[in-house]
Order: C-alpha cells, then structure tokens, then sequence
C-alpha cells in the first residue's frame, strides 16, 4: 500500500539535502505542538475528573485552560497540527522513495489517529465553552426575581447532563488518540533510520522495539518540559495570556503545580536522552548525533535552572525564556533524530541522486540547460571542424553557405541530419542539439556568411 510513493520522483542531491533541513523544520513544530496538545488533553482530562469529583471550581477552571492551551482555534490547529503532519509525511515519502518501506503507510495511520483526535479535542474545548452558558443560565434561574418555567429548567439541567457525559467521553477518547498516533508515529520514525530491519519491517517491530518504547519515554519527558514552559507563557504572558482574568490565587496554584513538574521533567531529560541514545541503531549514531543531542541536554539544565528560578521568586518573569529555550531543546532533539535518519539513508540518498541524473540524462541531451546561442554553439562545436574561410575537416562555410541562401529549411536540415553531400569529405557525424539550436546556428552562420558576403569578404581557400 505505499500508494503515495507515487507523488515521488528522484530528487537530485541538493534537493534531498534541502528536504531534510525542511524536515527538521516542520517536525519541530510538530512536535512542539504535539507535545502540548498530548499533555495538556491528558491532565484536561484529568483535572475535569478531579473536578467533578471533588467539586473544587480550580480543577475544573485548570481543565479548561488546558483545552483551551491545546486548542486556540481551528485555524492554528490547522497550521501547526495538520500542516506540518502532511508536510512530514510528504518528505518521508520523498526521502524513502522507491525503498518499498511502508513509511509512508505506517505515517498515514498515525496521522489518522491525529487528525480524529484533534476533532475531539475540538469538540471537547467547546463543551467547556457551552458549560459557562449552562452555568450563567442555572444562576440567573436561582435568582429569585428570574421568571423561568421549570420544564425549561429541567430541559437545560439535561442538556447540561449529556454535555457533561460527551465532553468526559470526548476528552478521554483525544488523550487516547494522541498517545497511539505519537506512539506510531515515533516507531515509524526509528524504523526509517534502523536499516537492518528494513527487510521485514512489522507493526510489531515498529511498536515494540527498544528504540520506540526509549523514544516514547523520552518524548513523554520532552512534552512535560514543553508543556509546563507552554503554560507560563500562554497563560500568562502570551497576547495577555489564555487565563489574563484569573485571580492571584489561581495563578499561584497554577505556578505551584506546574513547575516543580518542569523543573523535574528537565532534570530527568538528559539522563532519558542518554538511554535513548543508547539503544539507537549503530548505523544512526555519529559525532553529529552526539553533539546535538548534547545541546539538548544543555539546554534541558539552563531549563531547570530557569524554573527552579521562577519558582524560587514566585514568579513567572522567565516564561518566555523558558518557551524559547524549549523551542531550541526540541530543535536539538529533533536534529538528533534528522542525523541518525540522515546516516541511515546515506546510500539511499546517493541511489536516489544518480536515479535523478539518469532520469535527466534519459530526457534527451541537455534538458536540464537552456538552449544555446548560435554563436557559443559555433564557437564550441562546429568550429572543431569548420571555420568559414578555410578547410578543417569539414569544407569552408563561405564555400558551402551560398547553396543555402534562402533554404534555411534545408540549412537545418542538413545541421540535424547530416548527408554526404560535398565531394571528397568524409561525412559529418550527427551533432547532438535541441531543435532550437539548430535553428540559432543555422541562423547565425548563415548571418556571419552574409555580412561577410555584402563586405566582399567571403573568399575562401580549399
Ligand atoms: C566532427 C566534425 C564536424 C563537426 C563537429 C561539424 N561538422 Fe559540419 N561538416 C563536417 C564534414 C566532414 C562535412 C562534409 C560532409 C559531406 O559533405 O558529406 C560537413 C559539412 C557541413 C555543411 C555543408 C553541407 C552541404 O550540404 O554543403 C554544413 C552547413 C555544416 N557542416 C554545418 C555544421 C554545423 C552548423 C556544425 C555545428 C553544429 C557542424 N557542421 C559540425 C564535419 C563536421
């Protein structure tokens, strides 16, 4: 089923180079959002429990920042959700065109599981939306000057009671769909930098392997830094933030819980990296990888340092450090992946660049080059063995060119089709030329004749 193999063609070796830098880019922002998008669905859904269950307005006020955080509207979930996830798959395709790897379909299935649970996530933000109207509605209702017929009430108590039960529903199923297209998603990639098992790739081996299950721990650990940075900036700081109108008491619970969580999902980074690194195939691990992957945990302790700042002061001054410093973290990340990906597929790349080169070649000579002019294409290839007034291998042109005055039709013809047609000369060899070409030489030849011609000039020895 690789039937998007089909998009791809060959690329010539600048092009792949450029496709994986593209690469690096759009999956840092896939994996940014994603990061946000996985945690803040789970511990939405966490929080909306343990607010129902204990009645504690902070809960459930927390549950809805966080749908909101991962959610802001269905325009950016398009750009930075679907967009890149496409745009990855894409270059994947390119990158392993012609290999008979079911990237391409394993990558399909886990944006599916995606793009589904974006949809609910969606639905899910809304409901909480919808429960603010509910909620005014039951307070104006129980005022005691409010005129509101009780089957009106009644029916708005069970909307709310089916929203309440969707929105549980729609909460839990997001989290769920994240977690298993993350999960695929990941396998799928460490499949396309693992060469021995490309001969019997299997889901099980792209789910199970040690590679995935390391990745899928550190990529838990990433998202919780992601996330907790994500929370001080949007809440607070970005655009006046999603919770600008929350009271103090609010924000001080907000900061205490989330970064004594950053502070020691960073810390735990640089140890999670290193055993994933580990269990990287030894075909993706160079001097690259290390490095990068070194900056990675650089900036997961400058990381710690700055939440442990922040909650040092009580204070969130740092947030939008913190976010720059967890774009740069995940960029180092993901470079890790690019590298060992990079290395993988070096032979796959070179296969692909002289399939490019054939496939050029294939077109006929030149294509890839503008036509030439008359004069470069004289200068270059007829005068080996013409010049016009003296003999080389070929007759003198101030000899031959006169028979050709006004039949430039047969002049080209000639050019692209040699014949025997002068007396004691061997015959011309065909001349490889785009039919625009013939047409400028015969052009410009038969112009230098001319001009030479009007200028009593065009004599000529044999
Ligand atoms: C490898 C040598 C060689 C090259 C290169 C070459 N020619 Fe020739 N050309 C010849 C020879 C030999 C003849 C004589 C062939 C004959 O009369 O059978 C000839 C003949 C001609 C004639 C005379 C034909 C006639 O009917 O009188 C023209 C015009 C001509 N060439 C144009 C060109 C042009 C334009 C180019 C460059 C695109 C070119 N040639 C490149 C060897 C060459």
């Amino acid at each position: 089923m690789n039937f998007l193999d089909r998009l791809a063609i060959p690329e010539s070796g600048e092009h792949l180079e450029l496709l994986r830098y593209l690469l690096v880019i759009v999956t840092l922002i896939f994996i940014v959002y994603t990061g946000i998008v996985v945690v803040a669905s789970t511990a939405s859904a966490v929080f909306d429990w343990r607010g129902r269950k204990t009645g504690n307005k902070t809960y459930s006020m927390f549950a809805k920042d966080l749908a909101d955080l991962a959610v802001t509207s269905r325009g950016v979930l398009l750009a930075i959700g679907v967009l890149p996830l496409i745009t990855t798959i894409l270059i994947y395709v390119q990158l392993l065109y012609g290999m008979k790897l079911e990237v391409s379909t394993y990558m399909t299935v886990a944006a599916l599981f995606f793009f589904v649970g974006y949809y609910f996530l969606y639905s899910y933000k809304k409901s909480f939306h919808l429960d603010s109207i509910y909620s005014t509605f039951q307070n104006l209702a129980s005022s005691s000057n409010a005129n509101v017929r009780s089957d009106v009430a009644t029916d708005v108590n069970s909307f709310e009671r089916s929203a309440v039960a969707s929105r549980i529903k729609n909460g839990r199923r997001s989290a769920l769909l994240f977690w298993i297209g993350t999960w695929i998603f990941l396998g799928t990639t460490r499949l396309a930098f693992t060469p021995s098992r490309w001969a019997h790739p299997t889901l099980a081996s792209v789910l199970f392997s040690g590679e995935t299950i390391w990745s899928l721990i550190d990529f838990a650990i990433v998202a919780l830094v992601i996330t907790s940075a994500a929370i001080l900036f949007f809440f607070f700081k970005f655009e006046h933030g999603i919770a600008i109108n929350a009271d103090d008491s609010y924000r001080k619970y907000v900061r205490s819980l989330v970064l004594p969580v950053g502070i020691a999902a960073a810390a735990l980074e640089p140890i999670v990296l290193f055993f994933e690194i580990q269990n990287l195939p030894l075909t993706g691990v160079s001097n690259e990888t290390f490095a990068v992957a070194g900056v990675a945990m650089f900036v997961a302790l400058i990381l710690v340092i700055m939440f442990y700042l922040m909650l040092k002061d009580s204070s969130i001054n740092l947030g939008s450090y913190a976010f720059v410093g967890v774009v740069l973290m995940v960029l180092a990340w993901t470079a890790k992946d690019e590298v060992a990906f990079h290395y993988a597929t070096r032979a796959q790349d070179q296969r692909l660049d002289e399939r490019y080169a054939a496939m050029v070649a294939s077109l006929g000579p030149n294509v890839a080059q503008p036509a030439r002019s008359g004069e470069e294409i004289y200068n270059t290839v007829c005068s080996a063995c013409h010049r016009f007034n003296i003999k080389l291998v070929g007759p003198p042109y101030f000899m031959t060119l006169p028979h050709f005055v006004g039949k430039m039709d047969s002049l080209e013809n000639f050019i692209s089709n040699p014949y025997q047609a002068v007396p004691g000369y061997p015959p011309m060899p065909k001349q490889p030329l785009k039919p625009q070409e013939v047409k400028n030489v015969a052009e410009y030849i038969m112009g230098q004749y001319l001009a030479a011609k009007k200028a009593g000039k065009a004599q000529y020895t044999q």
